[in-house]
């Protein structure tokens, strides 16, 4: 098949062959005994599945015509012109479905397939990972459990009707803060009771191992197609920066990745910082002005919000994909080897970047993207004429439509 995609180094394709469950003293596999066959029955069989050239065609043939990739990297002059040096966007927004969250949603789905699984729960936040594997699961024709926060299904109200369209049964989460974290503990408990014909495709770059590394795998095609694109329009160059928001950090690993042996490149993670660190409304672990603490959570080690007794505070955050109170292991590590820098925004800073995309290039991005919109504005200082820098639009924002609609009626009155 010569498709495009071919084209590409090598590393596009996911690998497995030489796999760690740890980045540096973070990741693992803290998870209960009666986990650890289905979790063993993933380590043991990926390799093989994704060597095999008829799962890779199929993922590329999917990622190709299906998922419309790769997705362009768009010249934003307007907001260049406005900042004062160049920005290009990762227009992730664009791939079906709306959000980065197909590609991994994809990649594991076709790897429970042929595990011989039929059964397929999920957990989300935002809403983008439950519709994307809502999504792989009816093009598949597997079955499709998807848990929610109480308060996410509040927010995301067209993306759980997405969901049920799609055929998907969405659980609604009511306990402890009803956001991702609670969503995440119900699809275990799922798990651990249905391992014999259940695969659990979570959502981001963190849990226990291997996901982390499955996810980052599934996702590096972002940050390998912008060097690509970026490289055919400047032969031999690098960007300055790459810039994208951190949730459990799917998108910016994604990104990152390709450009983690390029020095001269700034790693740039935006979290959310919510109503403020001081006002203790917000979800950030890394970001400068917070001292970081690392401790276990849903089968992984890493830097994580809590009390000083370890138990895990609440979080956050406008942007419910942001909403969560680990960051994966692998930018615990970049950021310990300050490889990568990390900075927040607060939730005014992420409507105002999404207010200024929207007003200078006619696109509105994800609330979670605007973070990086915001991020890009507070950094715009270290920035000097003529540097080049790539922010991930992980997504769309239709989802946060009536969000932001209630939200300005609140305030008008
Ligand atoms: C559009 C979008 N961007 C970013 C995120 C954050 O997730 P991650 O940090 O895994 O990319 C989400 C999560 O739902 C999302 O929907």
């Amino acid at each position: 098949m010569n498709s495009q995609l071919d084209t590409m180094d090598e590393t596009f394709y996911a690998n497995f062959s030489d796999m760690a469950s740890y980045y540096g003293a973070y990741g693992g596999c803290f998870v209960p005994e009666t986990l650890m066959p289905a979790i063993e029955g993933i380590v043991n069989q990926i390799d093989e599945i994704t060597r095999d050239e008829g799962f890779r065609s199929e993922l590329r043939g999917l990622l190709e015509e299906y998922v419309g990739r790769p997705t362009p990297l768009t010249y934003a002059k307007n907001l260049s012109q406005e900042l004062g040096f160049e920005i290009w966007l990762k227009r992730e927004d664009l791939a079906h479905t709306g959000a980065h969250k197909i590609n991994n949603a994809l990649g594991q789905a076709l790897l429970a397939k042929r595990m011989g699984k039929r059964r397929i729960i999920a957990e989300t936040g935002a809403g983008q990972h439950g519709v994307a594997t809502a999504t792989v699961c009816a093009l598949l024709g597997l079955d499709c459990t998807i848990y929610m926060g109480a308060v996410d299904v509040a927010r995301q109200q067209l993306n759980v009707f997405r969901m049920e369209m799609l055929g998907a049964t969405v659980v609604e989460v009511d306990n402890g803060t009803k956001t991702l974290k609670d969503a995440i503990n119900e699809a275990i408990r799922d798990w651990v009771t249905h391992v014999d014909d259940t695969y659990y495709l979570l959502g981001s770059a963190l849990g226990p191992h291997p996901y982390p590394v499955v996810v980052r795998e599934f996702q590096k095609v972002i940050g390998i197609e912008a060097k690509q694109a970026f490289q055919s329009k400047f032969p031999g160059e690098l960007p300055t920066a790459v810039v994208a928001c951190v949730g459990g950090g799917s998108n910016a690993i994604g990104l990152f990745h390709t450009f983690i042996h390029d020095p001269s490149v700034r790693l740039i993670g935006i979290e959310a910082e919510g109503d403020g660190i001081q006002s203790g409304r917000h979800s950030v672990r890394l970001a400068s002005s917070v001292d970081p603490k690392a401790g276990v959570l849903q089968g992984c080690y890493s830097f994580l919000m809590q009390n000083s007794d370890g138990q895990v505070e609440e979080t956050h955050s406008i942007a419910p994909g942001l909403d969560y109170a680990m960051v994966g292991p692998e930018h615990a590590q970049l950021w310990q080897q300050k490889r990568a820098e990390y900075h927040s925004v607060k939730d005014e800073e992420a409507l105002e970047g999404l207010k200024l995309l929207t007003r200078t290039e006619g696109i509105i991005p994800a609330l979670e993207s605007a973070h990086a919109i915001a991020g890009l504005v507070k950094l715009k200082d270290t920035f000097l004429q003529g540097d080049r820098v790539i922010v991930n639009i992980s997504g769309r924002g239709d989802k946060d439509m009536m969000a932001i609609f209630e939200r300005s009626k609140k305030k008008d009155k």
